[in-house]
């Protein structure tokens, strides 16, 4: 490998950004150091950077949204005098999956730090018998829905830096969890650099390596177009996109009724919603404003806004985000001719990086400020956007926080889960003893009427039971 010299151009890009100081060690590098910091700081945007860091740019005046906000457009799951009917629905989406105009992509780029686990968040297991891993929930239940309409539905994962080797080797040593290559594809999600959050210096983890992070789950957009996926999904005949997290294994992957809801109504993005349990639940908040659908996070909407409700008591803003969305790939590719479609959230966060005088420093509050896009700021973009009410039992219970904390822990996950299947089989009659755990692997069952179906005489049920 030979020493590598530092383009002039890059070092008075630098200089006119204030950044001089990543060349702090440059000099003291060994060769294969410099090339890495090289390589990163090529792919910097500095000018974008410096936008960001000067605050010329998105900084929304949450408060003044959250007073015009409405509750979104919405397909209710109990109204009966919905212009769209759940039949209809399930036709029309089942006619898109039997025709291969379907894929899912599955977002999988952070890792279980909260859960207190190591390693990409989707290698967790969480089967309550089984104890298969969150992406084997996620595969399995997608070969299923495949098989029922004959087809074999294609799995995009998007991973991070973080997390793309170990998922990648993950799959490998587990067959790919019985997708052929021509099903599976994982693709990695970008970085950005973190900043002094007083003086808007990009911190250096090491002496030869930026600090980064993943860009959000937005900068799926930005990976879609560098990997060439769009363009392979128009090669496949593919017209939607199925979107999901990694972290809730009660996902309807690529839903027949979702689906078909999204192409009657003709909208470009449809995001399903359950009813929030409480107002100031930890979810985002769809909503409508100035009559565009758009997603307000939990951590950005007032209280007293989150707490109003209608006449009847109920929620005002009611519709709670579970991260579940359908895209037209139409729309994807239209936006995605705008580098800048979507805004960087910014978050303060601490982060460990090596100051001047090479001392390396481990902040316990936050220093520095992440840039983040989110996927769900594409809904307003959208010409047609709705949103599709689900049953928070059936499709929602988010693996986040480690046993021991108040919600959304791998007990409270589980628990959802034995809760739902005992339910399906209690509606083919069956008795469960209490106590009892159940779980159904979906190629036995994807839901309470295939369960009715492979029941033929009502079960007595008196031990843990895995129905697969
Ligand atoms: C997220 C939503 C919230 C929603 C909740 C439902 C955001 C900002 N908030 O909250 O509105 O109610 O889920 O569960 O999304 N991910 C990536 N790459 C990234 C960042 C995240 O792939 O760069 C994936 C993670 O693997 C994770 C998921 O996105 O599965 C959620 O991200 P996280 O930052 O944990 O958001 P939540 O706080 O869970």
């Amino acid at each position: 490998m030979s020493e590598p010299t530092l383009p002039d151009a890059l070092r008075n890009e630098l200089g006119r950004y204030n950044q001089l100081h990543l060349l702090t060690f440059w000099d003291s590098l060994s060769t294969s150091e410099k090339h890495q910091l090289l390589e990163q700081l090529q792919h910097i945007d500095f000018a974008m950077m410096h936008r960001l860091t000067t605050g010329s740019d998105y900084a929304p005046d949450w408060a003044q949204l959250a007073a015009k906000a409405q509750a979104p457009p919405a397909i209710r799951w109990n109204d009966t005098q919905a212009r769209i009917t759940p039949v209809a629905a399930r036709q029309a989406g089942e006619e898109a999956l039997r025709s291969g105009r379907v894929a899912m992509i599955l977002a999988a780029g952070g890792q279980g730090t909260r859960l207190g686990f190591d390693h990409p968040k989707g290698l967790f297991p969480i089967a309550p018998l089984s104890e298969r891993t969150l992406f084997e929930m996620h595969v399995d239940r997608l070969r299923a829905v495949g098989k029922k309409y004959g087809v074999k539905i294609p799995m995009l994962i998007m991973t991070s830096p973080a997390t793309d080797q170990e998922t990648r080797e993950f799959f490998l040593r587990h067959n790919n969890l019985g997708l052929s290559p021509q099903e599976l594809t994982i693709f990695c999600q970008g970085s950005m650099p973190a900043v002094d959050a007083t003086n808007g210096k990009i911190l250096l983890a090491g002496k030869s390596e930026i600090a980064l992070s993943p860009d959000g789950h937005g900068g799926l957009l930005a990976a879609l177009n560098r990997h060439s996926l769009l363009k392979q999904a128009a090669h496949q005949g593919i017209d939607y996109f199925f979107y999901a997290q990694v972290d809730n294994p009660l996902v309807p992957a690529a839903d027949a009724e979702l689906m078909g809801y999204h192409i009657l109504a003709r909208s470009e993005m449809t995001t399903q919603v359950v009813q929030k349990r409480f107002a100031l639940e930890k979810v985002g908040n769809v909503v409508s404003i100035d009559g565009k659908v758009q997603i307000i996070e939990y951590s950005d909407l007032p209280s007293q806004f989150a707490e109003q409700t209608n006449p009847d008591g109920t929620l005002k803003l009611w519709a709670g985000n579970i991260a579940v969305h359908v895209f037209d790939v139409a729309f994807l590719r239209r936006v995605s001719e705008h580098a800048d479609a979507l805004p960087f959230h910014r978050a303060k966060k601490p982060v460990p990086h090596v100051a001047a005088d090479g001392q390396s420093i481990q902040p316990v509050t936050p220093n520095a400020i992440k840039f983040e896009r989110f996927i769900f700021d594409l809904l307003p973009l959208a010409e047609q956007a709705i949103a599709v009410e689900g049953d928070a039992r059936e499709v929602f219970a988010p693996v986040k926080n480690a046993n021991g904390a108040p919600t959304d822990t791998p007990a409270a996950t589980q628990a959802a889960l034995i809760t739902l299947h005992s339910e399906w089989l209690k509606s083919a009659g069956c008795t469960i003893a209490p106590g009892v755990k159940v779980e159904i692997h979906p190629a036995w069952a994807l839901d309470a009427t295939e369960v009715q179906r492979r029941v033929e005489k009502p079960l007595l049920i008196s031990s843990d039971t895995y129905f697969a």
